[in-house]
This record gives C-alpha cells, sequence and structure tokens, in this order.
C-alpha cells in the first residue's frame, strides 16, 4: 500500500488534514498527532474500518481501541456520564485524559472489542481535533506502534512502523506529554485508575476521592485478568534486553558503574538511560548513553522516555541499563512505563 505522508513543519494545512478526513470516511487508516502519542486513526463507528487498524498494528482482537472526540456531548455514544466523571471531562479535557463508561449500540463491538464499554478522550492538539471535526464522527485509535514497541512521540516513528501499512500519516512535532493518556474507568463503582499518565492520581483524588489505583493489577505478570486488557501484554519494549535499577541515587549509579564496567570488559555494548545529570560519570567507550533530560523536571522526563527507549534500537546495544527514577506525581506515569518495558526486570540496591 502507498502512504500519503505529510509532515507539518510551519503550522497546518488544511488540505491535508481534509484528506486524511476523506480517506477516514471511506474506511481507511490514517495516522495522526496527539498530545500524548501518536495514534493511528480509524472512524469509530466503522467496523470494517476499525479492523484494518488492529491489522495494520499486528494488535491482539481482544484489545478494545480509545474514540476520540472533538465536542464534549457524548450522549451517542455513551449511556450515562456519572457527575464525577463530567466534573473530570470539564477540567481536563480537551487533554491526556480517558474515561471509560457504558458504551450504546451506535459503537461497534469491533471497536470495544466485545467489550460493553467505551473509553473516550478529547485530545488537546489541534490536528487531532481538526481531523475529527472534518470527519463528524469519533475517531478509534491506539497508539500508532507496531504492537508491543514503545508508543511513537513524533512524524518519523510513525513512518518507521506504519509506512506502507496505512493510507496516511500525518505529523505535527513531537507529542508535547510523550505518554498515554490517563484511564479511569467509570463503569465500575468505585471508579479504577486504570493506567497512570500525565494527569496524576492526585488529580483525579481531588475531583473525586474515590477513584482507586492498584498498581499490581496492571503487572504483567497478574493472574487476574487485568482491566484494562492491553495491560496484560509486554509494551513498550525496546529490542535489548532493559533493566532497571532502583534505589538511593548513590547506590544506583555505582551499580550501574559497576554492571556497565562488567559488561564492557566481557566485550558488551552497553545502553544506559539517566537523567542528564549522570552523563559525564557514564560516558565510556562503547556505552550509548540516553539522557532523558533533567531529574528535576518530570514533564522532560515523561516527553523524552519513549523515544529514549527507541533510539536503542537505532544503534547495536546489547543491554540497557536505567536507572529507577522519583515515582511522585508524574513519576508514577513514568516509571509504569519503565517497568513495564523492562518486563518487570528491576534490581533494588
Ligand atoms: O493517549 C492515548 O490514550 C493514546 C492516544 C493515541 O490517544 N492512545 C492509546 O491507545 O494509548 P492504546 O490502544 O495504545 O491504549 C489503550 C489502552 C489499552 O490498554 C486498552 O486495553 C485500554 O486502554 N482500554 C481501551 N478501552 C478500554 C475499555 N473499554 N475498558 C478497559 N480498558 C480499555
Ligand atoms: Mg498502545
Amino acid at each position: 500500500m502507498d502512504t500519503i505522508k505529510v509532515n507539518f513543519k510551519n503550522g497546518t494545512d488544511r488540505s491535508a488534514v481534509d484528506k486524511g478526513a476523506e480517506i477516514l470516511s471511506r474506511g481507511g487508516v490514517v495516522a495522526f498527532p496527539t498530545e500524548t502519542v501518536y495514534g493511528l486513526g480509524a472512524d469509530a463507528l466503522n467496523k470494517d474500518a476499525v479492523k484494518k487498524i488492529f491489522e495494520a498494528k499486528g494488535r491482539p482482537q481482544d484489545n478494545p481501541l480509545i474514540i476520540h472526540v472533538a465536542d464534549a456531548d457524548l450522549s451517542e455514544y455513551v449511556r450515562s456520564v456519572p457527575s464525577k466523571a463530567q466534573e473530570l471531562m470539564d477540567r481536563f479535557w480537551p487533554g491526556p485524559l480517558t474515561i471509560i463508561l457504558m458504551k450504546t449500540d451506535l459503537v461497534p463491538l469491533e471497536t470495544s472489542a466485545g467489550l460493553d464499554t467505551v473509553g473516550v478522550r478529547m485530545p488537546s492538539n489541534e490536528v487531532a481535533r481538526m481531523l475529527i471535526k472534518a470527519l463528524g464522527h469519533p475517531i478509534a485509535a491506539p497508539s500508532a506502534n507496531i504492537s508491543g514497541k514503545p508508543s511513537p512521540t513524533n512524524f518519523e516513528r510513525c513512518v518507521e512502523d506504519l509506512d506502507g501499512r496505512v493510507d496516511m500519516i500525518i505529523g505535527d512535532g513531537s507529542s508535547i506529554v510523550g505518554l498515554e493518556s490517563t484511564i479511569v474507568d467509570y463503569s465500575v463503582h468505585p471508579p479504577r485508575l486504570l493506567r497512570p499518565g500525565f494527569i496524576t492520581y492526585e488529580d483525579l483524588w481531588e475531583v473525586d476521592h474515590e477513584v482507586v489505583y492498584d498498581e499490581a493489577k496492571t503487572r504483567a505478570d497478574e493472574k487476574e485478568t487485568p482491566k484494562a486488557p492491553g495491560m496484560k501484554y509486554r509494551h513498550y519494549a525496546p529490542e535489548a534486553p532493559l533493566t532497571i535499577i532502583s534505589g538511593s541515587k548513590k547506590n544506583v549509579a555505582d551499580k550501574i558503574v559497576e554492571l556497565m564496567e562488567k559488561n564492557i570488559r566481557d566485550g558488551k555494548h552497553v545502553g544506559i538511560l539517566s537523567p542528564i545529570e549522570r552523563e559525564k560519570l557514564y560516558n565510556r567507550e562503547n556505552v550509548r548513553f540516553i539522557s532523558l533530560g533533567s531529574e528535576k523536571n518530570q514533564e522532560e522526563l515523561a516527553r523524552n522516555l519513549f523515544e529514549g527507549l527507541r533510539s536503542f534500537d537505532d544503534s547495536d546495544v546489547d543491554l540497557i541499563l536505567a536507572e529507577g527514577l522519583s515515582e511522585e506525581g508524574v513519576g508514577q506515569a513514568i516509571m509504569n512505563r519503565l517497568k513495564k518495558a523492562s518486563g518487570f526486570n528491576i534490581i533494588e540496591v
């Protein structure tokens, strides 16, 4: 398949967005930017179109899609909106928050992967919203990566994964948040935080004290079926095995230096992922150092995480050592993704 590729550099091009909407209305698939990560979209109400998303990504069929709206009136798509869920939408939409609600029959079971619920989000990225408005229907979209890889946060990574597999790829710079949306399930009581994100548990708690979060349920090795089906798959993983070293800053740095030197002696190429503050410490021959930005700036760490993980695949590292980061605030989401990327391979020091 020939993929039309348009990358906005200086402002958006209305005619390219209209072209994307036209493709979507004919049942095609279009990768597009959002503030969290890039999405791979199809008309959420067209079951044949939605099936193509699963094919293009190699996504397991039992993993439901989020629908992206540009209008706060959800009455056609969901049965009811609890008042606290409404308050959260009023406060955080447009933005990186997905709310799960009971769906109406208008949303096909292909979109919800057979569930009677659907996740809904209003993105803040302007191109995303223009595209949804031009289509006139919600856009179903998972992250625009091949299943299992870290989510793409820029045009180039989308092209890498999806060129030749989708009808169109629209680029609009780097995603400013860099982590997928926070997901809260309001189809159950008490409401459950299913996936931490840029909107933190504390942010949610301020609006609704009943929201619960059980991190163990999001663990890859949980025997119980995770509430968000996507949580059970290995995710975000670079090609080389990734180990997280967690503990006090001094112990972590010492341990990484020790493991790094041992592996270099064994003739290995080592990848290191850490805040910029330790760049000099880990700077050796045969080491590929990727900085996440300053540890004083969690938003920067979040924004750089997936691109950092993916950039190890561009080099020939044999293994990756990553510093464990603070789990305060947005750090909870950052570490959630990093732990999954490691397959929960964590050394505590
Ligand atoms: O920020 C985001 O949410 C990005 C951008 C493109 O909007 N999208 C995204 O989609 O991350 P995806 O498909 O990669 O991740 C959605 C997660 C999956 O783990 C899926 O299982 C879960 O949300 N999910 C979707 N609908 C659900 C539902 N009805 N009930 C429970 N979990 C659901
Ligand atoms: Mg994804």
